[in-house]
């Protein structure tokens, strides 16, 4: 089993083999877009099941849309290059890195270069922190005309200065504002706020990536026969409910504080756990909800 896999060019290539020029697109001006997909292996059937491949696929063309970076290939060939990364990184689950470019760059900026695409793959055996606190950045996140909505390289610059609040504080996670001061997402992942009988998040207008994690989860949900709500959410919110974090890298992980205040609502908390538990059982295929969101890979 190997512990990364590269494809690049039209093939699985030695990691060092995937190079690009330092004066493309990609390099010049951070011209990327791209997904982190997760696909479990079934040992029953011997084969991957990607999770909610299309949705992540949809978000990698229409992110290359709002980008303006040419889709370099088709989704059959996309998915067909998942499956040859995730067959070489053998009988485990994995995670798997699609990422389309631009090309060649010139000194002023060419709209004009060409696409291509890189996967990278790994294993992916998350292991949660034993405690799960979180930090409100200082700094807020303001939306440019592409946005936070596209998954793009450029778009994480910001984090770096978020990391550096999250460090400086010793805490796990960092929780970003948006330019009206309303509650945007968390580094990597959306943020639910859940109550016993209720899940809230911030809307696609609070200047968030539309998590396809998030998706998921308000699925279960409602599966469960809780209310589900999209709307702005106040700083202060934060406070009142048992707040989870969603993402595809981190899965589902409730937090234990926010700015240092503990968070205290047993219903929320017994919530929270039975999503944890769908949502774990529905990426085993053990749910209802899997028929919908797991396809084989192969
Ligand atoms: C900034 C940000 N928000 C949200 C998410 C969660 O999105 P998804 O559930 O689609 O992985 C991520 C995941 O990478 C992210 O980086």
């Amino acid at each position: 089993m190997s512990d990364r896999v590269m494809w690049f060019n039209g093939s699985c290539v030695p990691w060092e083999d995937a190079r690009v020029h330092v004066w493309d697109e990609l390099a010049l001006r951070g011209a990327n877009v791209f997904e982190g997909i997760t696909a479990f292996w079934d040992a029953a059937e011997g084969r991957h099941r990607i999770l909610a491949g299309d949705e992540h696929l949809d978000r990698l063309f229409q992110s290359a849309h709002l980008a303006d970076i040419p889709a370099p290939t088709t989704r059959a060939e996309v998915f067909a290059a998942l499956a040859e990364v995730a067959g070489q990184l053998g009988g485990s689950d994995v995670y798997l890195r699609p990422t389309f470019y631009a090309k060649r760059g010139r000194s002023t900026l060419s709209l004009d270069s060409e696409g291509a695409m890189y996967i990278g793959g790994f294993p992916y055996a998350p292991s949660a922190p034993p405690a799960v606190r979180a930090i409100v950045s200082s700094h807020r996140r303001h939306g440019g005309p592409i946005g936070a909505q596209a998954k793009s390289g450029g778009s994480y610059l910001d984090f770096r200065i978020f990391e550096r609040e999250r460090v400086a504080a010793g805490v796990e996670h960092v929780f970003i504002l948006n330019d009206r001061d309303q509650v945007a997402e968390a580094d990597g992942a959306a943020i639910l706020l859940v109550e016993e009988d209720r899940v809230t998040t911030p809307s696609v207008d609070s200047g968030v990536l539309d998590s396809i994690t998030k998706r998921i989860v308000l699925d279960l949900a409602r599966d469960l026969g809780h209310r589900v709500e999209e709307r702005p959410v106040l700083r202060g919110e934060l406070h009142r409910a048992q707040v989870v974090l969603a993402g595809t890298l981190l899965g589902l992980r409730p937090v234990q504080s926010v700015d240092g205040r503990p968070v205290d609502d047993p219903g929320g908390a017994a919530t929270a756990a039975a999503l944890v538990d769908g949502y774990a059982r529905l990426c085993r295929g053990d749910h209802p909800l899997a028929a919908r969101y797991l396809v084989p890979l192969r």
